[in-house]
């Protein structure tokens, strides 16, 4: 027993300083401007989620979803995060290629996690990735106006949607089935 506990323990510790040497001697690749497989992709985004899950704290936004609010929530996104995340012309993101792992576009691809759960990403950001912390760059406020936009893309009021093809140079927001069915039956 005490044996098979010792092989364990340096199985671990050659795996251990194993990869080290191995980064250490430059084998691992460093490059951002290629796609991750899709394998690597699928198990860091569920450990993401996972972790998000675990850490985040479910607070409401304290923030009401009015028309001022939304539209100085896209203001905010169209300022900061457009050049990764896209625009709202809905093209792909200056910087869509250029990262890994890549951004998602969040205009074509609106997220639909809970508010708590886009808030905690936008606050404290993504290790390993390019996805800053804003904490230390905006405004709390400023956070929960740009998490309420996100969450509501694709079922803003008449105003902001308005707004966004005004800035857009006529683009029109994405619309979902949901929304457009509440908005018969409002
Ligand atoms: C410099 C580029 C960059 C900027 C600027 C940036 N992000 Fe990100 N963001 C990323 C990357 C890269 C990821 C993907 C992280 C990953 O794969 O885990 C990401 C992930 C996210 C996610 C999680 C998406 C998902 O599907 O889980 C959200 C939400 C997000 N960003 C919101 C924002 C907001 C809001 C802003 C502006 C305040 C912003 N980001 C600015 C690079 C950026």
């Amino acid at each position: 027993m005490r044996n098979f506990i010792l092989g364990v323990v340096i199985t671990i510790l050659v795996l251990v300083f194993g990869g080290l040497g191995l980064a250490l001697l430059g084998f691992f690749p460093t490059r951002a401007n290629v796609t991750p497989p899709q394998m690597e992709s699928h198990i860091a985004m569920s450990a993401l989620d996972n972790s998000v899950d675990r850490h985040a704290p479910h607070t409401t936004n304290p923030v009401p979803p009015t028309d001022e609010n939304l539209i100085s929530g896209m203001k905010i996104y169209a300022m900061n995060c457009g050049v990764c995340h896209g625009d709202l012309d809905r093209q792909p993101a200056a910087l869509e290629k250029s990262m890994y792992p890549p951004p998602p576009n969040l205009i074509v691809h609106p997220p639909d996690d809970a508010e708590w759960h886009l808030y905690y990403i936008i606050r404290t950001g993504v290790r390993y990735t390019g996805m800053p912390a804003w904490d230390k760059a905006l405004p709390d406020q400023d956070l929960w106006k740009v998490t309420a936009f996100l969450s509501r893309i694709s079922k803003l009021p008449p105003a902001a949607q308005e707004y966004w093809k005004k800035t857009s140079g006529g683009v029109a927001p994405p619309v979902s089935e949901s929304a457009e069915h509440d908005h018969d039956h409002n």
